[in-house]
């Protein structure tokens, strides 16, 4: 009798224990260190983030391939692959689709010839992640969504290797791409000069830098920084600063 409940018991262990590792999905935070992984791609195998060392990274997950929003998605991208190219950035996509239809989908959008003549040449690896390994890992399996096509992810992770930004999207909202570069230059911009970035931030744009913590921290900050033309204040909470062009 003992040895059937610790039977049972062990059973129902191991199937809860299973049941989690199959099923479980994590999302990694701001501040982490981003998941490592080795997976297949059409640019070859990819050892992440190793490969990458040094650079900026932005991985995006996409729920198919030969799908009208993602398809939007990738032509976007492509058009702005030097950018991101020139801002130390590595793009790469994926999708729970295998390397042949990847492939076949990378042609078919080559192929497309818009009204100007012009076309894409997508230069960014397309990882296929049949085992949905890496789509666990970040978060990109949503199973209210679906059990087995990724959601919209996108994960900015920097030259450390640290997750810096998220975001998240429906499958039925296609991303806006100049955000999310403007968020990479954002965050480049934040770093290179130890400031922020106001609402509506864009390059070019003034920056801003922590407020004091009193009304009175602020004023003596007015008498120090009173020689500095490139810094100015709206209210004894919001200091900004010009950033050289
Ligand atoms: C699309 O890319 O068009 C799409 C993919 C999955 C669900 C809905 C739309």
């Amino acid at each position: 009798m003992k040895t059937s409940i610790l039977t049972c018991l062990c059973l129902a262990a191991f199937t809860l224990v299973s049941a989690q590792t199959t099923t479980q999905t994590c999302i990694p935070l701001i501040g982490d260190n981003a998941p490592k992984f080795t997976a297949q791609s059409t640019e070859g195998e990819i050892k992440f983030p190793e490969n990458y060392f040094g650079k900026w990274k932005i991985l995006l997950s996409h729920p198919a391939d030969f799908t009208p929003v993602c398809s939007s998605e990738m032509i976007e991208l492509a058009k702005l692959s030097k950018d991101f190219a020139e801002l130390n950035t590595q793009l790469i996509v994926i999708s729970t689709d295998g390397i042949n239809s990847h492939m076949e989908w990378i042609r078919a959008m080559e192929d497309i010839k818009f009204e100007d003549g012009s076309s894409v040449k997508i230069d960014f690896p397309i990882i296929s992640d049949v085992g949905l390994e890496v789509s666990k890992k970040y978060g990109m399996i949503q199973p209210n969504f679906s059990s087995t096509k990724d959601i919209r992810a996108v994960f900015f992770i920097d030259p450390e290797d640290k997750i810096r930004a998220l975001f998240y999207y429906p499958a039925t909202t296609g991303r806006n791409y100049w955000e999310i570069k403007r968020t990479l230059i954002a965050m480049q911009t934040a770093d290179k000069n130890y400031v922020l970035t106001p609402a509506n931030w864009n390059p070019g744009d003034d920056a801003m830098i922590p407020n004091p913590a009193t009304k009175a921290e602020s004023e003596k900050m007015l008498e120090k920084d009173k020689k500095d033309e490139n810094i100015y204040s709206r209210s004894w909470f919001m200091w900004y600063k010009k950033l050289e062009k």
